[in-house]
């Protein structure tokens, strides 16, 4: 799309959108002296002070500030950036996004898609019919109530169950003209081996799986009993055009507005851990399908909060996940720590047998990632032999070096030494042998960055410098502790008075000791200089964290060198001119040129 079409479309939304209408999805709106009023959906408030002025197409709330027009409400209460709800309110009014031309496989996939989504959108009201209204769902009413799952809870979740017969969910599906491949490509149906199909699911308690848009695009049956070699506890639909375990959260489409909200999500192991603590309130909360944490979850879930707490089974498979997890989230930026889950196997029996406030005392007493490591490997350790210490120490060096504070460094030092039994000697040595080690495995081919390669063109800096100005900030972004490193190291000058302004903020948040988010960013920052940062932020790439961290330095070394250029240049324009008579200034211009050029040939140090 040209940025005319873009903006011819957001200008048709536009005019078609009622603040009202959109806003009352979510609030519920009182009429009082020309304004509508209701409870800020933003903040915690007892008192309505969120006010829409429906003529003037604003919300604004009077007591955390939040404000803007329907666009931004949608992209707050979202969490999409603005354009996409741009999009999603044009997808409520009907209106068509200007078209791109989609190649052919592309419109098939699509209408595949729509024919997918409508197949299990109908399964998951013919579950949930079966379990609450019918005889044969009485088996499943039971299981739930005797597992403390209220009705309100099967409401919430739209559990159901899938009845014992061979064709149910089939007939009911081809008489809606879907046809068995269709149903069988939707994973609801398996081919016999001699002919026709047979439902996948059968006496199971069924619980819908939708992607982070609320549109149901799987599911996990649950058997009645205990469940043996033969007949697994759980079966899961297959992988399909749209069910892809390693991307999806369960429970992420009802649980993000209150992860924002609190800043944390809970991630637990099982589907029926997250569906017990929601409906017990504890509402920031997801959980895998059954598989490993991938980046991909990773990546999934800081879109909504930084800080992410693990609270997997405390069975040995549950800490051994856990501890898989830890570095995949680390590695997107997230400030990590565990809950172990001390009486009782899992948080779904947990919270059933002590309540929520047991829970959130279990959650506010999480260890942070390293101490949980330390503990770990600590806990799995021979300490009764030299070897097993040693070995034990091994295990945790790689955990605790990256640490940059060099005070926490020596405090986990002491720690470790001390309950390793070891020598604080030895465990410097063993430390020094680690990061030298290390440095020498890090030490990879020069790479060439893209940014000084493309350097040359002088046409071409501005943008360069914008390109390597939002790396900057996306690192900032995504690493607070970077700020005062990132105002230090960076010529501040280089900056927009946009992208000066959000690093300011970064450093206020910072100093004030409080969580940024986009929230509060759209709150807080100018609207241009949001826009720029939304921007920056959704066009921040999947990198791997070490080469984004290569590129960062990149970027901090091209200011750098920019600022240097800007500085030869203009000494070499004044050279001509103290050539002529003042020869002492002329030396000194010609010293410092000299210089200028050697640091700008020198190989890039990256420390
Ligand atoms: P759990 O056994 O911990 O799940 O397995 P749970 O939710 O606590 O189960 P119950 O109902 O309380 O006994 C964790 C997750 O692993 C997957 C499911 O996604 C489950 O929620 N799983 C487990 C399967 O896919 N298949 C299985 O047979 C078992
Ligand atoms: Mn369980």
């Amino acid at each position: 799309m040209s940025s005319a079409e873009i903006n011819d479309f957001v200008e048709r939304v536009n005019e078609r959108t009622d603040i009202y209408a959109v806003v009352s999805r979510y609030v519920q709106l009182t009429q009082k002296s020309g304004r509508y009023w209701g409870c800020c959906p933003f903040h915690s408030e007892k008192t309505a002070s969120f006010s829409v002025s429906a003529d003037k197409g604003l919300f604004y709330c009077f007591g955390c500030g939040a404000g803007g027009n329907a666009f931004k409400f949608l992209s707050l209460i979202e969490n999409i950036s603005y354009f996409d709800a741009v999009k999603l309110q044009a997808e409520r009014l009907g209106i068509d996004l200007p078209k791109r031309k989609l190649s052919p496989e592309e419109e098939n996939r699509f209408r595949e898609e729509k024919i997918l989504l409508k197949i299990n959108s109908i399964a998951q009201d013919f579950y949930h019919e079966c379990l609450i209204k019918t005889a044969r769902g009485e088996v499943g009413r039971k299981y739930l109530a005797q597992r403390g799952i209220t009705p309100e809870t099967i409401s919430t979740f739209r559990l159901g169950f899938a009845p014992e017969e061979w064709e149910e969910l089939l007939t009911h599906l081809t008489r809606q003209d879907f046809t068995p491949q269709q149903i069988e490509a939707a994973g609801l149906a398996v081919k016999r081996t001699t002919s026709g199909y047979y439902d996948k699911f059968r006496s199971r308690v069924m619980i819908p799986i939708s992607d982070v848009r609320g549109r149901v695009v799987g599911f996990g049956g649950r058997i009645l009993t205990a469940g043996d070699e033969n007949t697994p506890k759980y079966l899961n639909s297959p992988e399909t055009a749209l069910f892809n375990k390693r991307k999806l959260l369960f429970g992420l489409d009802k649980s993000n507005r209150a992860i924002t909200k609190s800043g944390t999500a809970i991630v637990v192991e099982g589907y029926m851990d997250a569906i017990s603590l929601f409906s017990a309130g504890v509402q920031n909360v997801v959980a895998t399908l059954g598989t490993a944490f991938t980046p991909e979850h990773a990546n999934l879930i800081v879109r909504y909060a930084k800080k992410v707490i693990f609270c997997y089974d405390s069975d040995e498979a549950g800490q051994n996940a856990t501890v898989r997890a830890l570095p995949i989230v680390q590695a997107v930026g997230a400030e990590v720590f565990v809950v172990q889950v001390p009486d009782g196997k899992d948080p779904d029996e947990f919270i059933r047998k002590h309540g929520k406030s047991a829970f959130d005392e279990l959650v506010k007493n999480a260890l942070p990632l390293i101490d949980y490591r330390i503990k770990f490997v600590i806990d799995h350790a021979d300490l009764s032999s030299i070897y097993g210490r040693i070995r034990a120490l091994q295990d945790i060096l790689p955990v605790v070096v990256p640490i940059r504070n060099p005070f926490v460094r020596s405090e986990y030092r002491k720690q470790i030494s001390a309950r390793l039994v070891l020598d604080e000697d030895l465990v410097r040595e063993e430390w020094q042998k680690f990061v030298t080690k290390r440095n020498r495995e890090r030490r990879e081919p020069e790479r060439i960055p893209t940014a000084v390669k493309r350097e040359k063109l002088p046409a071409e800096e501005n943008p360069l410098i914008r390109e390597a100005c939002e790396v900057i900030l996306r690192m900032a972004w995504h690493e607070s502790e970077i700020i005062d490193y990132v105002m230090e190291a960076v010529p501040m000058d280089l900056l927009s008075t946009e992208h000066r302004e959000i690093i300011a903020w970064l450093k206020a948040c910072s100093v004030a000791g409080i969580h940024h988010n986009e929230i509060r960013a759209a709150n807080e920052l100018k609207e241009g200089t949001y826009a720029q940062l939304s921007r920056l932020l959704i066009d921040g790439t999947d990198e791997p964290r070490d080469t984004e961290l290569a590129i960062f330095y990149d970027a901090i070394n091209f200011l750098k060198r920019t600022v240097l250029k800007r500085k030869y240049e203009t000494l070499l324009t004044q050279m001509p001119q103290y050539q002529a008579g003042d020869s002492e200034a002329y030396n000194k211009t010609l010293q410092e040129v000299n210089e200028i050029r050697q640091q700008l040939y020198q190989p890039v140090n990256r420390n």
